[in-house]
């Protein structure tokens, strides 16, 4: 067979086998039939060796004309299948729009600090400046200076997370009273939002750590009636209707005369129910008239001044507000929870 037959016979392969071709991959397994090191093209080489040498420019020139041609038709089959594929591999990954898209777990206020912010715009409304204490404190300022002696039973009634020695978790945001007379010349009238921590029974109504309101005013001739009208007042404001204030003496140390403080219950406004265990009251904070020990301690002349303090727990604030049985659900990052608030 002559070389320009063979080199038509390869052509017409070619073509027939560039028609039936569906894929890039399988121009690949071509391009290595026609142009590969035993592919047919390179094997027309040979041929040259037994053309006239007169012939051989004119053959290297046919042979390399198809080479060429081969290369090209090769690649614009490549390309035009590759790009079909990438087509139908995009139609595929094509984004569905109408999916319903993935929630994101967005961070919010607790709900205890809510009552918190709450109580502190009233009492701030009310002409009270906000003063933070510490919450590792001494014994001096938590105890000591607020007229509990060493040995005095009423340690008893606030069990304490001792740290070393005379060091402590705070039991109550009391400790701030004494820190703020050191520091100020009175009139004072502050509120001491804080954490405490008592080493107690967890119960559905009591936890280890839990919030407090301090609040403590400092004046020439101020009295038992001031106290008891800003608590009216804020509880009133608080609940947002007319609150009944109830008075027990009771005992703190640093305050005499000392009470406990109920209002009416926010449930049944008095009558009975399960909320106030029947009693139509619910206890709310404890308050007095701050004693004279203490006024001492902060360097204030107890002949000159008087002053009332008022201490309440804004997440047992918060379990009457929501209506909730339980401090746990409250104070334990029960996130199924206390997202519904
Ligand atoms: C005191 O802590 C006094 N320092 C309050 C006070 C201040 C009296 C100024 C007089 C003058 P009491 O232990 O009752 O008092 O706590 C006050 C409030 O803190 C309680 O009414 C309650 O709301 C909250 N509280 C106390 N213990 C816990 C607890 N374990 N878990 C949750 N809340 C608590």
């Amino acid at each position: 067979m002559s070389v320009e037959k063979t080199l038509h016979k390869i052509q017409n392969a070619l073509d027939q086998d560039l028609k039936a071709v569906t894929s890039a991959k399988e121009v690949e397994l071509l391009r290595v039939k026609y142009l590969g090191k035993k592919g047919s093209i390179q094997g027309l080489m040979s041929l040259l060796r037994t053309c006239t040498p007169e012939e051989r420019p004119q053959i290297g020139k046919l042979i390399n004309e198809l080479k060429v041609k081969t290369t090209t038709l090769l690649d614009e089959k490549e390309q035009k299948l590759g790009a079909l594929e990438l087509n139908e591999q995009l139609k595929g990954e094509v984004e569905d729009v109408t999916l319903p898209g993935r929630r994101r777990n967005q961070g919010r206020r607790h709900i205890s600090l809510e009552t918190l912010d709450e109580a502190l715009d009233i009492l701030m409304g009310m002409g009270f400046s906000v003063q933070y204490g510490p919450d590792i404190e001494s014994d001096y300022y938590n105890f000591e200076a607020l007229n509990f002696a060493k040995d005095h039973p009423a340690r008893d009634m606030q069990d304490t997370f001792y740290i070393s020695g005379d060091t402590l978790l705070r039991t109550h945001t009391s400790n701030i009273q004494v820190r703020v007379m050191e520091g100020t010349k009175p009139p004072i009238r502050i509120v001491g939002p804080g954490n405490c921590y008592r080493n107690e029974d967890i119960t559905p109504r009591s936890h280890v750590q839990f919030l407090q309101i301090e609040v403590l005013y400092v004046d020439k001739n101020v009295t038992f009636a001031d106290l008891m009208a800003t608590l009216k007042e804020f509880y009133t404001k608080f609940f947002s209707k007319e609150m009944k204030l109830r008075y027990r003496p009771s005992y703190f140390p640093f305050v005499e005369p000392g009470m406990e403080v109920d209002i009416n219950c926010i449930s049944c406004g008095g009558e009975g129910c399960i909320l106030c265990k029947n009693s139509g009251w619910l206890e709310v904070c404890g308050a007095g008239m701050v004693h004279p020990e203490v006024l001492k301690s902060g360097g204030v002349d107890p002949e000159e001044y008087t002053g009332y303090a008022f201490g309440m727990g804004p997440d047992r604030l918060t379990l009457l507000r929501h209506g909730i049985p339980d401090i746990r659900l409250v104070l334990e990052d029960n996130l199924r929870f206390l997202q519904q608030f």
